[in-house]
């Protein structure tokens, strides 16, 4: 059993607070690396803070999959889908821990968002798996853990278990931010 702790379902609306632009801005984290008619993974997206700009950023051409395992988060990040017009190009994905939970995926994604999610999954091994079975060769990974939250130690444990799957360093490593590019090989 994994005494690992996920966010709580509740906890996803003060993710959405609107001063959180000023330090996680999603035109200047996400933005770069998307274009019009891409497909992208939000995963462990929760309400969609950083899904519903990213579907602006693809447009009806492209697609934005969101994964979590909290069906509430997507109760919230389809209603807030709807509000802004981008419905059809949210894609949520339920986790249950069956095989099926990543069916039609393989090598689907031009870039995927790996945000303060990865200290709550118990098997970061078999997630960065997962990612690099979703993502095209070339496609990059924006990885980042809330930073005193998550230790430097445990932020590069999971950069060497990432380094393990198949994803180089496309950036330099912040330790202080704890971000860090990773590219698909
Ligand atoms: C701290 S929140 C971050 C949400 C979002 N990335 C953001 O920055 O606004 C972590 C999210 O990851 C989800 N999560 C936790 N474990 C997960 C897993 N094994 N697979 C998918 N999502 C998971 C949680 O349900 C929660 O919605």
């Amino acid at each position: 059993m994994s005494n690992k702790s996920v966010c709580p379902w509740w906890m996803g609306y003060m993710l959405l607070i609107p001063f959180r632009k000023i330090t996680h801005d999603p035109a200047k984290i996400v933005g770069p690396f998307l274009k019009p008619g891409m497909k992208a993974i939000d995963y462990g997206s929760a309400m969609g803070y950083f899904s519903i700009p990213m579907a602006l950023m693809v447009g009806e051409n492209g697609k934005v999959f969101c994964f979590d395992i909290q069906p509430k988060m997507f109760d919230k990040l389809m209603s807030r889908a709807k509000k802004a017009n981008v419905e059809s190009i949210i894609k949520p994905r339920l986790i249950t821990g069956a095989e099926s939970d990543y069916y039609g995926m393989e090598q689907v994604a031009d870039f995927a968002l790996l945000f303060a999610v990865a200290h709550e999954v118990p098997d970061q091994k078999a997630l960065f798996v997962n990612l690099y079975r979703m993502m095209k060769p070339g496609a990059f990974l924006f990885f980042a853990e809330p930073a005193g939250h998550v230790s430097t130690s445990a932020f590069r444990r999971s950069i060497t278990l990432a380094g393990k799957t198949g994803f180089t360093i496309a950036t330099p490593v912040d330790e202080k931010k704890l971000i860090v590019v990773l590219q698909r090989t």
